[in-house]
């Protein structure tokens, strides 16, 4: 049975991973959201498990100074953002110190050197977005986001951290859903190109019928700046109008079809592509977790041979069409997983490899066999602190140091944190 709610007083210490603010009340470990290190709050638990409770502001009583005025209606209701109560510079600040601290913490490696910063725009920054679709109070199709850590709908009319031209095609949907069958999908997921000018929907969760073409043909028909309308419906895929949008980094364009993965915040992709390839030269890089190619393209440049594994089918056929679009003959494609890939490696001793593995990070099996390949240099770039750590934590024990970690804000107004830590082998 769920603990009743309680409502008691918190002054919390510091924030933590998952947008949270940690505090101690009673012998009891609480997580607040919406609550601020320094600040004294009168907070609601709302459920209890594994030893912490989890809580919400009720009354803040005395506010720390960072606090400022979240300019977001939907804030503290949707569950998209977790720091627009926080001065800009104060999340980076508190992302940096986190970054350390899951440094220590999970990979037992005590980074006392500089975490450089990248940071730009802190708002209108996506250039993607997962819509959901659900009903309004009066019963209409609404699209929106859902609550923190629920499946409740926010119906939302305008986003502060989308892109100018998502944010037009949020407003157009709105309007079409009022008179469509729109409300037949769950979720629409939209892709805008680097101009911020060409946008690909994606309607999810009803069948590929004669309706639902026709609901796509009419929508894109009405939706200016769209390329295309993809009805997907489990592993089948419908198309209206041009499936791949076309992404610009630096000197190369990047096809990105329906399912690919590709980065979602639009002004710090190229710092990240620089980081990851600035400097680097050599006979072989190995690109793991390639995506379309996004580092393998610029590696392919400055590698005589560059080879990049890639295990979705729909990237991995992107990343082959982006080399050869760019004339990049020296890039060898394995569509397969990382660990094959690196269990069968026959090549010569790689200078680098780059990682940029999914939430869950690589693993000890991949980094296993990545540590006998012994690459010189291992670039490794993280979505998820706590994996990162645990991978970073591994190869450091396997004879590489860390040379430098740098942090980019990718997502500001969330609690997600971006980096890439440089390594170098140590021992042979
Ligand atoms: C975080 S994305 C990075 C992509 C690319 N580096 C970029 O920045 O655009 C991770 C990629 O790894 C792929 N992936 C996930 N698990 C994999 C595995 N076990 N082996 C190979 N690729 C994998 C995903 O499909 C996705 O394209």
């Amino acid at each position: 049975m769920p603990a009743a709610p309680m409502t008691f007083e918190i002054t919390p210490h510091k924030l933590v991973y998952g947008g949270a603010a940690l505090a101690y009340s009673q012998g009891r470990t609480v997580l607040a959201s919406g609550v601020l290190p320094g600040e004294r709050a009168e907070v609601e638990s709302f459920r209890a498990a594994k030893g912490v409770l989890r809580a919400r502001p009720v009354r803040i009583l005395s506010k720390a100074p960072g606090r400022v005025e979240p300019p977001c209606p939907y804030f503290g209701v949707c569950g998209g953002c977790h720091y627009q109560h926080l001065k800009g510079q104060d999340q980076i600040t508190w992302k940096t110190k986190i970054l350390r601290e899951t440094l220590r913490r999970i990979g037992k490696i005590s980074w006392e050197g500089q975490i450089a910063v990248h940071q730009a725009e802190p708002w209108h920054y996506r250039n993607q977005a997962e819509l959901k679709v659900g009903r309004n109070s009066s019963g209409g199709t609404a699209l929106g986001f859902f609550e923190a850590e629920s499946h409740r709908l926010v119906p939302i009319e305008h986003c502060a951290i989308l892109s100018p031209r998502l944010n037009g095609t949020v407003a157009q949907l709105n309007e079409f859903a009022v008179r469509s069958r729109l409300g037949d999908y769950n979720e629409i997921q939209l892709f805008a190109d680097d101009r911020d000018e060409r946008v690909r929907i994606l309607l999810r969760g009803a069948a590929v019928t004669r309706q639902a073409t026709d609901l796509a043909e009419d929508l894109l028909s009405r939706m200016g700046g769209a390329i295309g309308i993809v009805v997907e419906a489990g592993e089948s895929r419908w198309l209206a109008g041009e499936g791949a949008i076309r992404y610009r980094v630096g000197e190369f364009e990047y096809r990105i079809s329906p399912g690919a993965f590709f980065q979602a915040s639009r002004f710090l992709i190229s710092d990240l592509v620089t980081a990851v390839s600035a400097g680097e030269g050599g006979q072989v890089a190995l690109d793991l977790y390639a995506g379309v190619g996004l580092f393998s393209l610029p590696l392919a440049k400055r590698f005589s041979e560059v080879r990049a594994v890639e295990s979705q089918m729909a990237a991995a056929e992107d990343l082959r069409w982006n080399a050869q679009a760019a004339g990049l003959g020296n890039l060898r494609i394995s569509n397969q997983n990382v660990q094959d890939f690196l269990r069968r490696y026959a090549g010569p001793e790689p200078d680098l490899a780059v990682l940029d593995p999914p939430r869950a990070g690589a693993g000890p099996p991949v980094l296993e066999r990545l540590a006998m390949l012994a690459p010189r240099r291992i670039r490794y770039v993280s979505c998820h602190p706590p994996t990162g750590a645990r991978d970073l934590g591994f190869l450091l024990h396997r004879g590489y140091r860390l040379e430098s970690v740098e942090m980019f804000d990718f997502f500001p107004q969330t609690y997600h944190i971006e980096s890439i830590a440089r390594l170098a082998r140590s021992i042979r």
